[in-house]
């Protein structure tokens, strides 16, 4: 599948049920999911659309002509460990089961690439696009797609930051240049390829890509009510009482001193885990010191703060 083997981090084909659970254990994103779906859906079959307006509208109205050309790319911004990588690298298969074809995801993971030499992101991006595109091109028949592609820029913070920034490095535009060309390349071959650009950091993305954007997403951290949702997944088996995911999620909670609850990720990879091993292997996983662990836990702070 990959003549480059080390261009990309992660490649993964759908239809792949382990995918399928992790899209379904997100919390608070069916508004997301149900928009980038339908974006997904038409940007691999034109058609649909035009079907859907022959059957409403006795024609084909002028609106559906701008998904022509429309540029490829939807950015998840927002707040740290709140699904955005996990929906990036998941919506794939949903749309593999939905339309029967594969999709492919190759995914690129920018923060941990690069030693900084002058140069390399740029042609990390441009390899990839490249890549991905000569991939696209086999999956074209005619009218038809026979098949498409995720490519996820995931933490492309460290590369699409706004060209307005005074201090901003030369060989950084050029990256952010590569960036933007790829994407309009796709748009112009109509090829099936959704671009997804992840970030924590929307204000610092280049308004030149961000222009080019289909979607921007916003991802928040949980209220209570998503809280509750989590725990009650996450401690299934316990037989807790609803009163008692209550009192965790609050515990999860902002406070008077403190602006902001738990993250998603701070109930699953910390929170949970830690309980587990605290009972692990002697006694078994209680409320009382659940919630002890779940007052004592100090959330992550968001995203460009530095105190709490
Ligand atoms: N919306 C959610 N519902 C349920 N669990 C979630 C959600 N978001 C995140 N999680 C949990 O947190 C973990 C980390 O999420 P993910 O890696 O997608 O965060 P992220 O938004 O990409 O964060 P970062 O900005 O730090 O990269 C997930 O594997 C999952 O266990
Ligand atoms: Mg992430």
């Amino acid at each position: 599948m990959s003549d480059l083997p080390e261009l990309f981090e992660a490649t993964r084909d759908f239809p792949d049920p382990a995918a399928a659970d992790r899209y379904g254990r997100l919390v608070g994103l069916d508004a997301v999911k149900e928009i980038l779906h339908k974006e997904a859906l038409v940007r691999l079959n034109l058609k649909l659309l035009k079907e859907w307006s022959r059957k409403h509208h006795g024609q084909e109205i002028a609106a559906v002509g701008y998904f022509q050309d429309r540029p490829p790319l939807f950015v998840f911004a927002g707040d740290v460990g709140t699904g955005k990588t996990q929906l990036a690298e998941t919506f794939g298969d949903r749309l593999a089961v939905d339309t029967a074809l594969p999709i492919a995801l190759r995914k690129l993971t920018l923060n941990a690439r690069g030693s900084g030499k002058v140069g390399e992101m740029t042609t990390l991006i441009s390899s990839a696009f490249v890549q991905v595109e000569r991939e696209a091109r086999t999956m074209i028949k005619s009218e038809k797609r026979t098949g498409g592609i995720v490519l996820l820029i995931d933490e492309a913070d460290a590369l699409a930051q706004s060209r307005e920034l005074e201090q901003m490095h030369h060989e950084d535009r050029a990256g952010v240049n590569a960036l933007i060309r790829g994407v309009d390349h796709i748009a112009q071959e109509q090829l099936p390829v959704l671009v997804v650009a992840c970030t924590n950091r929307l204000e610092a993305l280049d308004p030149a890509l961000l222009r080019r954007a289909a979607h921007t997403f916003t991802f928040t951290r949980p209220k209570k009510e998503q809280r509750k949702t989590v725990l009650q997944d996450a401690l299934a088996g316990l037989a807790l009482s609803s009163k008692q995911i209550e009192q965790l999620a609050v515990a999860t909670g902002e406070t008077d001193g403190r602006k902001y609850g738990a993250t998603y990720s701070d109930l699953t990879q910390r929170l949970v885990p830690l309980a587990v091993l605290d009972a692990f292997p002697s006694h078994p996983l209680e409320f009382a010191r659940l919630m002890e662990l779940a007052q004592e836990l100090i959330p992550t702070a968001p995203f460009g703060s530095s105190a709490g």
